[in-house]
């Protein structure tokens, strides 16, 4: 008898071996739904069962912004409604701010048990981006009877870059605040941290500025498809707003006033401190022979510093030689241009955006200028330099070398108004090629990985979406999604831990949360799904391959 219960225990003893090897390997092959990859995850065995009775502990000294975030989302995608608890015991979901910083390398620590969760970081900033983690563990998994059973993980965190970027352009066509919003929760979803405004340009002026009301009364009129459209823009209350809702997320707002060319729709309203421009981009600079221009600008600038509180704003001085051509004519260019000794166009154009940088530093603020400002004196220390001309490689080297911070947004691949699919008509391409979310993932290059200068002068990467060919919101959706993942995995996991199968593994399952969320998004697993398109009918003439036409136009010229 007793050599049978001996036989009996020793069984039972394997079995929960065994038991225990499964679980365990089941939980190292647990796929992790946690998009950016972290710095290292974790699997752990068990689960943690959340429901409405498990209480959420918030650290005193927090200002608490990052529990705020989780209970409100918890409640809006989970219908869960969890109360705060000033005791930390457990079971318990945790939010603790340590006040010196234990881990050197770690933003945030996340560890998910079936005791409960802890989220630590030194702060707000990684509480914040732990809080995220947990929610998109809390998103991918399904409600049960009014529970959720969340798979355990160790985590330990921290981003690659700290810029991780999204442009917007709304000079093109204008989205609104909603709309607005709905982007910047995606943003902090996948811990984008900078939204890149870009609110004036040729078709309108979607800014108010108290000082100049016709900038957005009268350059708020027309769009891209429609210059007669009625005036759209953002109200200084709405941008408040907007700046406030965006720094609940972690996210800075960085507004672009495009400028000295691009300048169309405020030539509109105050043509006295036009440039002109030429026959295809008629009233396209700002004129940098007149004193009163600076004035005017810098009081505009002035009123933008104050709005955003990000302290950088970016002053486009982008593609100002598509239009300039009238300050070959301009009585007050040519003074400037004889007084200064400025030889061509192109030193009137650095000698302006030098003025217009001098005086944002004044302001206390940081400069950013797209690439062409490579060639130019700005300063060194106050400048960040955006290299979007990836068919121009040796402006970023330049850049490099001069020792300009710089924001990689290369059009290939990171211009989301690019197609994503070979069988997609709207939206660009470049000599045939477009903008697969394979490529975005695999960017950046070894090239820039590796040059000596990337470490300290890549401040990060951003993508752009402008809104030529974009005129509805679920366009915009479908340019957006599902890219927005992999432009987040490549800004924020170590390059050497980046892995498209993987990638792919956990996308399928984000996937199904633009499903959920109700947006239009393209599915790179089944092309033809969605149609590429299916709002309003867009102008005939919506150019189907801008740059193709950008530089036929430059050979005729
Ligand atoms: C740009 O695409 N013109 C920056």
């Amino acid at each position: 008898m007793k050599k049978r219960n001996n036989h009996i225990k020793r069984l039972t003893a394997y079995c929960f071996v065994v038991a225990a090897f499964i679980s365990g390997a089941l939980a190292q092959s647990r796929i992790s739904p946690v998009i950016p990859m972290p710095q290292s995850i974790q699997p752990r065995e068990g689960v943690f069962v959340l429901s409405d009775q498990t209480p959420v502990y918030s650290d005193p000294i927090s200002k608490g912004t990052a529990v705020r975030y989780f209970l409100t989302e918890l409640l809006k995608h989970k219908g869960l409604a969890l109360s705060r608890n000033a005791s930390s015991s457990l079971p318990a979901v945790k939010f603790i701010l340590q006040s010196e910083k234990r881990s050197k390398d770690a933003l945030y620590q996340l560890d998910i048990r079936p005791e409960g969760i802890q989220v630590k970081a030194s702060t707000e900033e990684g509480l914040f981006a732990g809080s995220v983690s947990v929610l998109q563990i809390v998103r991918n998994t399904a409600l049960k009877d009014k529970k959720l059973e969340l798979a355990c993980y160790a985590i330990s965190d921290a981003p690659f870059y700290n810029w991780r970027g999204l442009m917007l352009d709304e000079s093109r066509h204008f989205f609104g605040k909603e709309k607005v919003k709905d982007i910047l929760d995606w943003m902090a979803f996948y811990k984008l941290n900078k939204f890149h405004w870009h609110l004036t340009d040729q078709p309108g002026w979607r800014l108010e500025i108290k000082g100049y009301p016709k900038l957005n009364l009268i350059g708020g009129i027309g769009n891209y498809s429609d210059p007669l459209a009625p005036a759209k823009y953002y109200t200084q209350d709405d941008i408040n707003e907007i700046v406030a809702y965006a720094a609940a997320r972690f996210i800075q707002v960085i507004p672009e006033v495009d400028m000295p060319g691009h300048a169309t729709a405020a030539n509109k309203a105050y043509p006295e401190f036009s440039g002109g421009g030429n026959e295809k981009y008629p009233e396209f600079t700002f004129n940098p022979g007149k004193e009163a221009t600076f004035q005017y600008l810098n009081n505009i600038l002035k009123e933008v510093n104050v709005l955003f509180p990000s302290g950088m704003i970016h002053i486009g001085a982008d593609e100002v030689h598509f239009g300039n051509d009238n300050w070959n004519k301009d009585p007050a260019v040519q003074a400037l241009m004889k007084d200064k000794q400025l030889k061509d166009l192109k030193e009137v154009e650095n000698y302006f955006v030098h003025r217009i940088a001098d005086s944002i530093v004044k302001m206390g603020a940081e400069v950013l200028a797209w690439d062409e400002v490579v060639g130019s004196s700005l300063p060194i220390n106050k400048t960040t330099v955006f290299w979007w001309r990836h068919d121009k490689r040796a402006e970023l080297m330049k850049a490099f070398n001069k020792g300009f911070k710089t924001v990689l947004c290369p059009r290939l691949p990171l211009y989301f108004d690019f197609v994503q699919d070979s069988t997609q008509k709207i939206g660009r391409k470049w000599a045939g090629n477009f903008v697969p979310i394979k490529s975005v993932y695999e960017f950046p290059d070894k090239e820039i990985l590796e040059h000596p200068k990337s470490k300290q002068l890549v401040r990060g990467i951003q993508a752009n979406i402008w809104t030529e060919s974009v005129s509805t919101e679920q366009h915009l959706d479908y340019m957006l999604f599902p890219r927005i993942t992999a432009l987040a995995e490549s800004a924020w996991t170590n390059p050497l831990k980046k892995n498209y199968s993987d990638f792919e593994l956990r996308l399928k399952r984000h996937l199904r949360l633009f499903a959920e969320s109700g947006l239009y998004y393209f599915d790179p697993f089944e092309p033809g799904k969605y149609k590429e398109f299916n709002g309003p009918v867009q102008r005939k003439n919506m150019m189907p391959d801008t740059d193709e036409l950008t530089r036929q136009e430059r050979q005729i010229k």
